[in-house]
């Protein structure tokens, strides 16, 4: 919340308000896909730096796949200055499939943060990591954490079960869906001789109107928001309702069918002859 994402991004303001000098003082912001920048603040701050969190693969300023080797970068850097690496797994946990982003770039954080699917729907969110670092929580250690919802029975219930649909064949099933839409839509804009991003990872897929790759925020927000607007409206009319912004994603679910990416194509098929 020292410089967030999507929500905020959306409505065109920095931060927010009511976070205190002491937490943005606490707080060092780096580009994504940016070792160097992390390699500078490294070197300024050394060992007061006690954690690194990224979203492993940044799907709050639109989808931002991370670069190769950023993750690893990461990984090594942290275990060289003794920082916790933590992965934000909101969105990509159980999504990306059944490990996470950290199964499918093979890259073990120190803790991780779940929540969406991770609760089939209902309000549940979890964080999970290292045994020794787990151990620091109450009961077992001091530092104490506890809510209104935390361990709710009907938001676990509704998490273990979609946990158990989720077997590895569903997430080739959101793949394939997913790749179909993206292939759609790609076909779409170079058709129409549109400038368009769609990035994909596994079954995420995003979508922004600029001609160069989208690798961070400064890149995510030369999309053209005007016309993304235009095409959001021209979709809807048609019966299909986007991510209200480029710096949502697109994320196909299981009960999307191949007939809906079908119409979802020839609706943007339509729409970018208005555009
Ligand atoms: C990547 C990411 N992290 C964290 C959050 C917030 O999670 P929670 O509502 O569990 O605090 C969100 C959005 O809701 C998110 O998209």
């Amino acid at each position: 919340l020292v410089a967030s994402g999507s929500g905020v991004l959306t409505l065109g303001v920095p931060g927010t308000a009511g976070v205190t000098d002491g937490a943005v003082a606490d707080t060092i912001v780096v580009p994504y896909n940016d070792l160097e920048t992390l390699d500078a603040a490294i070197d300024q701050f050394g060992d007061e730096i006690a954690a690194v969190l990224v979203e492993p693969v940044a799907a709050n300023m639109g989808l931002v796949p991370p670069a190769p080797g950023f993750l690893a970068g990461l990984r090594e850097r942290t275990r060289t200055i003794g920082a916790l690496l933590v992965f934000d797994e909101v969105i990509t946990g159980f999504r990306l499939g059944t490990a996470g982003a950290q199964g499918f770039f093979d890259i073990t954080p120190d803790l991780s943060m779940f929540g969406k699917v991770v609760g089939g729907g209902l309000p549940l969110a979890a964080v999970a990591g290292r045994a020794d670092v787990m151990d620091v929580l109450a009961p077992v250690g001091p530092v104490y954490q506890a809510g209104t919802l935390s361990g709710n029975p009907i938001a676990t219930a509704a998490g273990l079960a979609a946990l158990r649909e989720l077997q590895p064949a569903r997430y080739d099933e959101l793949h394939a869906t997913a790749t179909a839409l993206a292939d759609g839509l790609r076909s779409v804009f170079d058709d129409a001789g549109i400038a368009a991003q769609i990035p994909q990872v596994g079954t995420l897929v995003g979508l922004f109107f600029t001609d160069a790759p989208v690798t961070d925020l400064a890149s995510s927000s030369a999309s053209d928001a005007a016309r993304y607007a235009t095409f959001f409206h021209g979709m809807l009319d048609r019966g299909v309702f986007l991510a209200p912004s480029s710096y949502e994603v697109l994320f196909p679910g299981l009960a999307h069918t191949p007939d809906d990416v079908e119409r979802t194509i020839a609706a943007a098929r339509a729409v970018v002859e208005t555009l």
